[in-house]
């Protein structure tokens, strides 16, 4: 098949791709850590906050798949495994022992995450923005750091006293 040619050099795509799938691990550990949260929390908040965060997991499902998708767009390979995720992502997930955090604690620490994915969008954004001249990937960024933003501040106005 002939390879694509939409005005980006194979660089260029190659390069967008690497921001996107170290994205796309991301958004992946939080889908979990964020599904996790909505099973295991307990605690006074339990139906306010396991319904926040099925909407945001529903959510998330969404960024998996577009970002996965653009780099499909871009004729380069999305991430295969969840082992793939592991090596690409910037995030801790829950302990798999030991004590879980409190319901506050979960919340804070998926508002954690959101914030490391926004100041990641960020600085990929502006290297694809500046080096790649790739206006699609661009746009996609823009819009997850606006509805991470939204959903951060969701997260965070839970924490206000
Ligand atoms: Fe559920």
């Amino acid at each position: 098949m002939a390879p694509a040619s939409i005005g980006l050099s194979k660089q260029a795509r190659e390069q967008t791709a690497k921001h996107l799938n170290n994205l796309l691990a991301d958004e992946f550990v939080l889908l979990m850590k964020t599904w996790s949260c909505h099973w295991n929390l307990k605690g006074p908040n339990f139906i306010s906050l396991h319904e926040l965060l099925d909407e945001q997991y529903h959510a998330l499902v969404d960024f998996v798949d577009d970002i996965a998708e653009r780099v499909r767009a871009l004729d380069c390979i999305a991430l295969r495994s969840l082992h793939d995720c592991h090596e690409h992502t910037r995030l801790k997930e829950l302990p798999s022992e030991g004590a879980l955090p409190d319901e506050m604690g979960m919340i804070a620490g998926l508002l954690d995450d959101h914030e490391t994915i926004i100041r990641e969008l960020r600085t990929s954004h502006d290297n694809v923005e500046e080096y790649e001249h790739d206006v699609g990937s661009v746009s996609l960024m823009e819009d997850l750091i606006i509805k991470h933003e939204k959903m951060a501040w969701f997260l965070r106005a839970h924490l206000e006293k």
